[in-house]
């Protein structure tokens, strides 16, 4: 059978993440999630109490990378997404990773991956590509939800100040920038509820292949 890669870029808790993993339950492809790649990388330096822009360390950490033991719970801290942010414009850093999520991709059968920059570096000839977003304020006002979901207590404009910021590093970096390839599928999420959007989703997979 033929191989599909389904290609997944949006900005931070765009609900990317959700939809990526749903698509790949639904397609029955295996899923990597990328930022987990850049968590570890920044969570590493965080607990070895290294600067973020230690660059021979992020290095020497991207290596160390095993995409086989990614643990989301462990990497899910905003302080980690936040210095994940960081290290992600370290060039080398990203060459060492996006070499990671190419063998992944390359599977036979295909694979959803989801990120930053899929569709327009880390797997540009993807059959499908989806640029996933939603408002800001949308985006915080979920991450809120999902903290306080969780028992946790957050505040809404320190959640959206951190989504601007994080959104101002990663579509203004040199290296790789968030921005939708130029054959990418939008999808504005704002006023879609996650059922709505995987139903957009996958009639745009099922019309591309
Ligand atoms: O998607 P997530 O929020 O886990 O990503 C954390 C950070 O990792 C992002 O803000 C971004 O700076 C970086 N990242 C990246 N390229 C990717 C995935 C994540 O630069 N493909």
């Amino acid at each position: 059978s033929r191989s599909l890669i389904i290609a997944i870029d949006g900005p931070a808790a765009s609900g990317k993440g959700t939809l990526a993993r749903r698509l790949a339950d639904y397609y029955h492809l295996p899923h990597l999630d990328t930022g987990l790649t850049y968590r570890a990388v920044a969570h590493m330096l965080l607990t070895k109490g290294w600067p973020l822009d230690d660059e021979a360390h992020a290095i020497e950490a991207a290596r160390l990378v095993d995409l086989g033991h990614l643990d989301r719970e462990g990497l899910s801290a905003h302080t980690v997404a936040d210095a994940a942010s960081r290290v992600a414009v370290i060039a080398e850093v990203r060459r060492i990773l996006v070499d990671k999520q190419r063998a992944f991709a390359d599977r036979d059968g295909g694979a959803v991956l989801d990120g930053r920059d899929i569709g327009t570096v880390v797997c540009p000839e993807a059959e499908v590509k989806l640029y996933v977003t939603a408002s800001a304020e949308v985006r915080a006002m979920r991450r809120l939800r999902d903290i306080e979901g969780r028992g946790g207590k957050a505040d809404f404009d320190e959640i959206l100040s951190d989504i601007k910021l994080r959104d101002e590093r990663d579509m203004g970096r040199t290296d790789s920038p968030l921005k939708p390839a130029a054959d990418a599928h939008l999808l504005d999420t704002s006023e879609m509820s996650i059922e709505t959007a995987f139903i957009a989703a996958k009639a745009i997979i099922d019309d591309a292949i």
